[in-house]
């Protein structure tokens, strides 16, 4: 359908105090369930079948509601499935290593992505669970998940992560922001407004259009190697509009496309964005941008400024981000995904929520909040693990399967860190296109970035442990720092093509000190790429931090 762009208002999921008296208290648990509903998401199109979260049918949402913790609060939530379909909304790709439920119906488990915490609460991709948990995945232990929220304030993402369906699960809608504050942030910054990005695809009755384009009609019939819609959403609002008042407002972007990489900008060029934050917390020094690369799964915590603008005045985001990327070219993408949302400047109804008081973008000093985080060195790494982002290519099967450490979720561990050790771990990109690569548990810091010839690495006529310079070396280049993008603390980062990405991680909390909980319980973590079709055909790996003894 051609769906006319802002004539929808922008909306907020409601928001849920996890710490107030009103909200839950150590005792009490706050259930959320999934249920199936529909929701408008434009003047002009029909209601959408989705799935959502929600404390209830009736206020289920997608976004589902924004979660607010509290720093060192721990929060008790409850996931209940109320699906009741005896088949997914979307064709499930049978072929796939996925949750086959024996009974049917449609699994679900909660993941929250950024998190630190304990295992079993983690969402684990085998601890899936149907309707009423009727059938359960091998790993399910519980439906209650503890939140220590002992980690620096920041926004995380909690979303479905069921095997081989998460991609499915996300597009129909169960994703939701949850946000971790404390009383210290908010004597300076107000908790700001979440914008949930995403494409989508629809059929004219308003139904979301999944593809289930297999290249070849015998081999994964029903995988979509990348789902790229041409249908721009903000917090579940087709193309939405904004009115906001002259001021300066925090904005906390989540990219929760299944594939699409972001490039977002201002239409107007005396506007730019001040980020003051990763996917992990709050920057030491906010950073001047005019754009931000956000791959699916990242998160910018940013200030943006309305105030030198007059009444009525607009100003849109736009993104500019190829597909696939970044080797897609952006002249071939519908011309209508360029936009995302526009704000409207509007003295009398803009909205008030978000707004930054007694702003002076010159003033914003965030590092007073920081708490003194014990600084992470690369001296400090016990262990270096080379492993390769990597695509399992036959010639017969295409499309192909995508792999980590050329091996896939079913095969056994391979990373075991341990507990409150630092390690380095080289991303090795050897495939065409970025494929952001998320780690559970941690918050890591990205050391640097280095290129090297794929091509001859893969003939094998040199080699990734001779350094650049020296005879051999596979290295085309020095290694280089970061870009400005992805510094700060993230939990995914975007591994570019011919490219290693070393990631510094340190296994316990920022500060230096042991979690709160036993990282080595339970069935242990994942790291993947956050490709989300990608991470279900099988670009997903387990891992599982050992105790440390001594
Ligand atoms: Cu955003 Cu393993 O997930
Ligand atoms: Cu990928």
């Amino acid at each position: 359908p051609s769906l006319t762009q802002f004539v929808d208002s922008l909306t907020f999921p409601p928001l849920i105090n996890l710490s107030s008296s009103s909200g839950i208290s150590d005792e009490s648990v706050l259930t959320i369930g999934a249920y199936k509903i529909i929701q408008k998401l434009h003047r002009d199109l029909p209601p959408t079948p989705m799935y959502a979260f929600g404390t209830s049918q009736k206020t289920a949402s997608v976004p589902g509601p924004t979660l607010l913790g509290t720093q060192d609060v721990e929060a008790h939530l409850r996931w209940e499935n109320h699906i009741r379909d005896e088949t997914h909304m979307f064709v499930v790709d049978d072929s796939l290593h996925w949750a086959r439920p024996p009974d049917g119906g449609v699994p679900i488990v909660v993941h929250l992505h950024g998190a630190e915490v304990a295992s079993a609460s983690d969402g684990h991709p085998d601890a899936w669970f149907t309707f009423n948990a009727t059938d359960t995945g091998t790993t399910f232990s519980t439906l209650e998940h503890r939140y220590s929220n002992e980690q620096p304030p920041t926004a995380l993402w909690y979303h479905d992560h069921a095997i081989g369906i998460t991609r499915l699960n996300v597009a129909a809608g169960l994703s939701g922001v949850y946000i971790i504050s404390s009383p210290d942030e908010q004597k300076i910054l107000p908790i700001g407004l979440p914008l949930v990005i995403q494409d989508k695809q629809f059929y004219e009755n308003g139904e979301i259009n999944f593809p289930m384009v297999g290249v070849l009609p015998d081999y994964h019939l029903n995988w979509c190697a990348e789902y790229f819609g041409d249908t721009m959403l903000v917090n579940g609002k087709i193309w939405p509009f904004l009115k906001v008042l002259p001021r300066a407002y925090r904005f906390r972007l989540l990219n929760a496309c299944n594939a699409r990489f972001l490039i977002l900008s201002l239409d107007n060029p005396q506007m730019h964005f001040l980020q003051i934050g990763t996917d992990g917390g709050l920057l030491h020094e906010p950073w001047n941008l005019t754009s931000l690369t956000m791959a699916p799964a990242e998160r910018v915590d940013v200030i943006i400024d309305f105030s030198k603008l007059s009444n009525g005045a607009s100003v849109i985001l736009n993104n500019s981000g190829p597909t696939p990327f970044p080797s897609g070219d952006i002249s071939q993408m519908p011309a209508k995904t360029y936009a995302v949302l526009k704000f409207i400047v509007d003295e009398d109804n803009g909205i008030t929520d978000g707004v930054l008081h007694e702003f002076e973008t010159a003033n914003v000093n965030v590092s007073s909040l920081l708490i003194d985080q014990k600084p992470i060195s690369e001296e400090d790494a016990v262990v270096s693990r080379m492993l390769g982002v990597v695509e399992w290519d036959d010639s017969n099967h295409m499309p192909m399967t995508f792999t980590l450490d050329n091996r896939t979720w079913q095969d056994d561990v391979t990373q075991y860190p341990m507990e409150g050790t630092t390690e380095i771990w080289e991303l090795m990109n050897l495939r065409i296109n970025a494929h952001p690569i998320h780690i559970h548990l941690v918050q890591f810091r990205v050391l640097n970035q280095q290129t090297f010839s794929n091509r001859s690495f893969e003939l094998g006529t040199c080699s990734v442990n001779i350094a650049y310079g020296e005879n051999g070396s596979c290295y085309t280049e020095p290694p280089r720092d970061p870009y400005i993008y992805q510094r700060g603390w993230k939990d995914t980062v975007i591994t570019w093509p011919n490219v290693v990405t070393r990631v510094l991680i340190r296994f316990t909390q920022r500060n230096g000190l042991p979690f709160k909980f036993d990282p080595s319980e339970g069935p242990g973590y994942a790291w993947h790429c956050h490709i989300v079709d990608h991470e279900d055909n099988v670009m997903m790996r387990p891992f599982v931090v050992t105790a440390n003894e001594s």
